[in-house]
């Protein structure tokens, strides 16, 4: 499926291998308080280590405005590596520079180096070919496993890859594999389920998919934009005015393959203790607002995801953080880890709502993409992946 080079098909041994990984991850009070990007890490930084490579590892974490800033430090990311793989993580306090070539010549083959954010740089982000240069200056050899950052083109993502032979590691291979098989040729019937608050974020998704699924499911503050296109007062609910037209032209594109909610949880105000009611879709009252799906849709949409051969998730049905509106994406959840198909997940809301709700094994795969997965279902070519040697 992915037509790239594979670390398999190069030798590594004695080699210095610069691997871009995803590690942004969430990280509190100097630790890491979610490592899943880390874990899908691992399968590469352990092959690359058995083969005898040195790994030098680097990766960008968060969005630092200007330069250095210890908040946003790979740090705690090299340290909580360290425990995972059970041996001692280097950590180089600069990307680049003579602590970071010091710190890339000491390594030994089966060592791991960690480097400083590339973001502390401020040509990362413009794909400054310098910076991506003196990164490859640093190895032999240059694997990209970060697919969660495979749509940015910046220096460590596609600049260096045209200075240095390049491969892609076993996560970007999962990745593309799962994602680009349900875009490509998915076992039918093909159903997509997308939430989240704006149509505006989704658009080139939501296109793609209408001509590629057998059924677009939709809930989420976006379904408010098509209910505010059919003509509906919408009350206190979130409603983006300037998509309105957009929403109205997907509805006349979708036709009957694009399933809205047929009845919402409404509430007096956006807080846990709101006084909550459930209604069909019609017009909102005044001083109230839509901040879930209904238990009926919830019923409709599990029926299609129940039979269906292929199903991807993107987007929570409500607001799932409080209690009242939560049991749109539960519901939803439950079906897709019940249904038989093969089934996706991507998007930071879908993932957490799969993981609370103890799922997570009954899912086909779960992307560590956010951006990415969406890029990919756009159908987009990822520059990072582009970027990598042909097979
Ligand atoms: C992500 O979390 O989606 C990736 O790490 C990319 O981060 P970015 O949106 O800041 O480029």
């Amino acid at each position: 499926m992915l037509n790239k080079k594979m670390i398999t098909d190069v030798d590594v041994q004695g080699k210095k291998v610069l691997a871009r990984v995803d590690f942004n991850v969430p990280i509190k009070d100097g630790k890491v308080t979610d490592d899943t990007r880390i874990r899908a890490a691992l399968p590469t930084i352990e092959y690359l280590l058995d083969h005898g490579a040195a790994v030098i590892l680097f990766s960008h974490l968060g969005r630092p405005k200007d330069g250095p800033d210890p908040l946003y430090s790979m740090r705690p990311t090299a340290d909580h590596l360290a425990v995972l793989l059970g041996k001692p993580v280097a950590f180089a306090e600069e990307a680049i520079g003579p602590v970071a070539t010091a710190a890339a010549q000491a390594l030994q083959p089966g060592g791991v180096l960690v480097l400083e954010n590339t973001r502390f740089y401020k040509g990362e982000t413009k794909n400054d070919l310098e910076l991506a240069r003196q990164w490859a200056a640093l190895a032999d050899l240059y694997v990209n496993d970060a697919f969660g950052s495979a749509h940015r083109a910046h220096s460590s993502t596609q600049g260096v890859a045209q200075f240095l032979p390049a491969v892609a590691g076993f996560l970007m291979e999962k990745e593309i594999q799962y994602l680009g098989q349900a875009i490509a040729d998915p076992k039918r019937p093909f159903v997509a389920i997308l939430g989240g608050a704006k149509v505006s974020d989704k658009i080139g998704v939501i296109r793609n998919l209408l001509q590629k699924a057998d059924q677009v499911l939709i809930g989420g503050g976006m379904a408010n934009t098509f209910f505010k296109a059919q003509g509906y007062a919408m009350g206190d609910s979130l409603v983006e005015e300037e998509a309105v037209e957009l929403a109205r032209e997907l509805l006349q594109l979708g036709g009957s393959r694009l399933q809205l909610p047929a009845d919402v949880v409404i509430a007096d105000r956006f807080d846990a203790g709101a006084e909550v009611r459930t209604m069909n879709v019609g017009s909102t009252p005044d001083g109230w607002r839509i901040l879930d799906i209904g238990p009926k849709t919830v019923q409709a949409f599990s029926k299609i995801i129940e039979s269906a051969g292929c199903v991807v998730w993107n987007g929570p049905m409500g607001v799932f953080e409080l209690a009242p509106f939560a049991a749109g994406t539960f519901g939803v959840a439950q079906a897709v880890a019940n249904s038989k198909a093969v089934s996706i997940v991507g998007g930071g809301d879908s993932v957490a709502a799969i993981n609370q709700s103890g799922l997570a094994d009954k899912i086909t795969h779960i992307s560590t993409g956010g951006g990415a997965s969406l890029e990919m279902l756009e159908g987009l070519t990822l520059p990072g992946v582009a970027a990598l040697l042909d097979k």
